[in-house]
């Protein structure tokens, strides 16, 4: 099997973004320009990936660090066929060379596919597209036999050429051998005083080399980011190829246009739905029959078969289990957890904390650092004070306690079975099961009160 050596090309550095950060570092759904062209060309098998970086350097790098990719460093931009040059030494005769752009995010790996199938010894591939307005970009010249002579970029082309519809993508396949060959033969002699990597058409076609074109089955997939009006459209293309995704596998969208993807699902029940506003970051894992309430952000969780999670609310981190009730206006984060049928109701935020089976906080509470049982009661605005300004500690409540509201359990402290807390206590010594435990002073009525009068 040949050896594809893809190189994307990354080293520009984006002006019309008008931003301190690299272009091909802003993000579409959360994750990098760079990052989607990456993710998309792992897809092919047999690919060893390098990014020429330029503009950016090291914290184009950095953004990357984790995965496996081959730095070329092109310290000056000088063109794209520059651009290539600097990666010579990697290339191989037998390999087959994939061009890629950083900043054109959303294309698919089926093309890609497409495209690489249209490589041989005596032929290059050639990504191209027809535009109702192909102003700046390289145009594709034809001859008579509509065999693709050479492209002519928007700077150098002449009245005529600038009338062809079909551009050039910048995205090509061509083997090593010839590439190596004729990238060494560019010279920047044209209107941007740039190495052209398209002038290596023109030589393939002079040296008997045909060049296949292919081309993209939506031209979304081959829009480059250049500004931030761009940017968003291409945000927007991305969420709306999401919606269809998720309603394919059998999800209801209540406006597939108001809803944002930025991750992938582990996996997706059947009959979930989803009201508007919604968004999914990071990896998600989603039973069936589950219900997700407008305006509600769910990241990196796992929710289990028929949760109804009420509007507003915010599942962070967390582990859901089967027919738990969330929200309204709950917030789950870093390590709360969730056993089965729990009931987490409005303003009430659970962090790293373990609720077992059948246990309701219903409103109004913090519960931080505790370990709560089976069949507990949390009664409205009960507050777990895990933290004493430097040291966290933990709260242990034990299978069916009832806590009184407005309680405050100062850590570490531990509530054993069934025991009863009244309303409004201090708890700040571990209570003993069953029983009631109350730490309220007694209240008294003065009967002979006189209201103060004003003076
Ligand atoms: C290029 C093509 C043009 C095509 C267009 C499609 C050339 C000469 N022209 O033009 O035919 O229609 O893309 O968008 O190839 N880059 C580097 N180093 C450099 C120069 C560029 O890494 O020295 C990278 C950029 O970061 C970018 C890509 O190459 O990702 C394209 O560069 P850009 O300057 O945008 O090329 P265009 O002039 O748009
Ligand atoms: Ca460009």
């Amino acid at each position: 099997m040949t050896t594809i050596k893809t190189l994307i090309l990354a080293a520009g550095q984006g002006t019309r973004m008008r931003s301190a950060l690299p272009k091909v570092l802003h993000k579409i759904a959360n994750r990098s320009l760079l990052e989607h062209v990456y993710k998309t060309s792992k897809q092919i098998d047999n690919n060893e990936v390098s990014v020429i970086y330029g503009h950016g350097g090291e914290l184009v790098k950095d953004s990357l660090s984790m995965l496996d990719v081959n730095w070329v460093h092109q310290k000056e931009q000088l063109g794209t066929g520059h651009a290539v040059q600097q990666a010579e030494s990697i290339i191989n005769d037998a390999d087959t060379v994939l061009i890629l752009y950083g900043d054109v995010p959303l294309l698919e790996s089926a093309t890609i596919e497409g495209l690489l199938h249209k490589v041989t010894d005596e032929s290059l591939a050639l990504l191209t597209v027809q535009l109702d307005d192909p102003t700046g970009y390289g145009r594709i010249v034809r001859d008579k036999d509509k065999q693709v002579v050479k492209i002519v970029e928007q700077k150098d082309a002449n009245e005529i050429d600038k009338l062809i519809n079909e551009v050039n993508t910048g995205i090509l396949a061509v083997k090593g051998k010839n590439l190596k060959k004729w990238i060494s033969q560019l010279n920047s002699n044209n209107a941007q005083q740039e190495f052209y990597l398209t002038d290596i058409i023109e030589m393939a076609v002079k040296s008997g080399v045909i060049v296949n074109t292919h081309q993209p089955e939506s031209e979304d997939e081959v829009l480059g980011v250049n500004n931030r009006k761009q940017l968003s459209y291409l945000e927007r293309v991305y969420q709306a190829k999401q919606a269809d995704i998720l309603m394919e596998a059998g999800v209801t969208l209540f406006d597939p246009a108001r809803i944002d993807c930025r991750g992938e699902f582990a996996s997706l029940g059947q009959d979930i739905s989803v009201d508007i506003n919604v968004i999914f970051e990071g990896c998600n894992q989603i039973g069936n029959n589950v219900t997700i309430g407008a305006n509600t952000i769910i990241n990196n969780s796992i929710i289990a078969d028929n949760v109804q999670i009420l509007a507003n609310s915010i599942i962070d981190n967390a582990i859901v289990g089967e027919g738990c009730r969330i929200g309204p206006f709950a917030r789950l984060r870093q390590q709360a957890e969730l056993a089965n049928h729990v009931h987490i109701g409005n303003f009430v935020e659970i962090k790293k904390s373990t609720i077992a089976q059948g246990s309701k906080v219903n409103h109004l509470s913090y519960i931080g650092d505790a370990t709560i049982g089976r069949g507990v009661n949390i009664g409205a605005g009960t507050i777990t004070c895990n933290y004493d300004g430097v040291n966290k500690f933990r709260t242990t409540i034990e299978d069916g306690v009832f806590i009184g509201s407005d309680t405050q359990l100062i850590a570490p402290v531990t509530v054993a079975k069934n025991a009863t807390i009244g309303a409004g206590s201090t708890i700040t010594k571990d209570t003993p099961e069953g029983g009631l435990t109350l730490s309220r002073a007694k209240q008294i009525s003065l009967k002979n009160w006189q209201k103060p009068v004003k003076k």
